[in-house]
């Protein structure tokens, strides 16, 4: 298949050229495209055919659901049994932004959406390009992370074009993405309001609107009792082609387990990848080094985090050390994103 890439500008959006990506997703196909999170592949949510196409590209597991994304807050009423008030409450502080809630589904969201779920996850993105595609093709648009399953999620075109070039109709380039993690998933289907995948809209902003909010408690621990609520969690996500590890604790003993370890996997002839922070990026000696940016800044750190993994599958590492982060605000989400990559290897110095 022949992918078209567009360039667009999001604070001077060329009519003529966001017209074509409308006209292709009211045609079926898909179209990937920047939001302020993470690159979408979209396609017409409400189109069976057209939504399946993007379980194909993507190899994606088919009992994962989609997100519908949305540009205004009437377009929720149909996909929806009702909005509780709580659900309003946060529409009203945090769209568009990076949280995606999630509520009892109408009959009017395919299946396929919904993965057999009787709920559906909603988000209205804060990327202009991106709402201006969602308005114009006037209907709400499915869009997983625009990566191959697995792979951690495209914070700029290269990546989408990485993954997906040949696979879909459309990638619409709007440079790199700002908050580099995928949404907050919400849960506000039942009584109980549950993050169910921490991310830009942390648990401490939500807690002002929603004081008894919890956190799904297998985000952060890979212990194979705890079954995600989420069924996007269960899966391998994220991972680099190198075995990865993240070291957890405080960070001068972080930095000296990475030291000894980066010896030791050196003399066994390995090629070793470390990803460390500007604070502690001169006590490395050997092994390729890359900072995320600095511990004071983890918006950051967040945003450099899937480039720096794509980074390393270019540069042939065998192994990855990597430096965890405190879990207080965008640190649960940037640790959740990590241990994944890292297929759980959390090593706790
Ligand atoms: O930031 C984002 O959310 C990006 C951008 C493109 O909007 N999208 C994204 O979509 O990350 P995706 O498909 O890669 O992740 C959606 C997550 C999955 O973990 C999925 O299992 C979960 O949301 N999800 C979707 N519908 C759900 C539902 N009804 N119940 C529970 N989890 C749901
Ligand atoms: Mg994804």
């Amino acid at each position: 298949m022949y992918t078209k890439i567009i360039k667009i500008d999001e604070n001077n959006i060329d009519k003529n050229l966001i017209g074509e990506a409308v006209r292709i997703i009211k045609n079926g196909g898909l179209v990937a495209f920047p939001t302020e999170t993470v690159y979408g592949l979209g396609a017409n949510g409400l189109d069976e055919e057209a939504v399946k196409k993007i379980f194909i590209a993507k190899g994606r597991p088919q009992d994962n659901p989609l997100i519908l994304h949305v540009y205004s807050t009437d377009q929720v009423e149909d996909l929806v049994e009702e909005i509780p008030p709580v659900a309003k409450l946060c529409m009203d502080k945090f769209w568009p932004g990076p949280l995606t809630i999630i509520l009892k589904k109408s009959p009017k969201v395919p299946d396929i959406i919904s993965a057999g779920l009787d709920t559906v996850a909603i988000r209205m993105p804060e990327n202009k390009i991106a709402l201006e595609i969602i308005r114009l093709s006037n209907t709400p648009i499915a869009a997983p992370s625009a990566n191959t399953s697995g792979k951690p999620s495209p914070t700029s075109a290269r990546h989408v074009i990485e993954d997906l070039m040949g696979r879909i109709d459309m990638i619409v380039d709007g440079g790199d993405t700002g908050i580099g993690l995928e949404s907050t998933v919400l849960d506000l289907s039942t009584d109980i309001p549950m993050i169910l995948r921490p991310g830009g809209v942390t648990k401490e902003d939500l807690s002002k609107t929603i004081p008894n909010i919890s956190i799904d408690s297998s985000i952060i621990k890979e212990d194979e009792k705890l079954i995600p609520k989420s069924p996007g969690q269960k899966y391998r996500h994220y991972a680099p082609k190198a075995e990865m590890f993240v070291f957890s604790g405080q960070v001068d003993s972080i930095v000296e387990a990475i030291i000894v370890n980066t010896e030791k996997y050196t003399k066994e002839g390995k090629r070793v990848g470390i990803i460390c922070t500007d604070e502690t990026k001169d006590f490395y000696k050997e092994g390729v080094i890359i900072s995320m940016g600095s511990r004071k800044n983890k918006e950051t750190i967040a945003r450099n985090l899937f480039n720096t993994l794509r980074t390393f599958d270019h540069l042939d590492v065998d192994i990855i050390l990597a430096e965890g982060v405190d879990l207080s605000n965008l640190g649960i989400a940037i640790m959740n994103r990590m241990m994944k990559a890292a297929s759980g290897k959390i090593i706790k110095v």
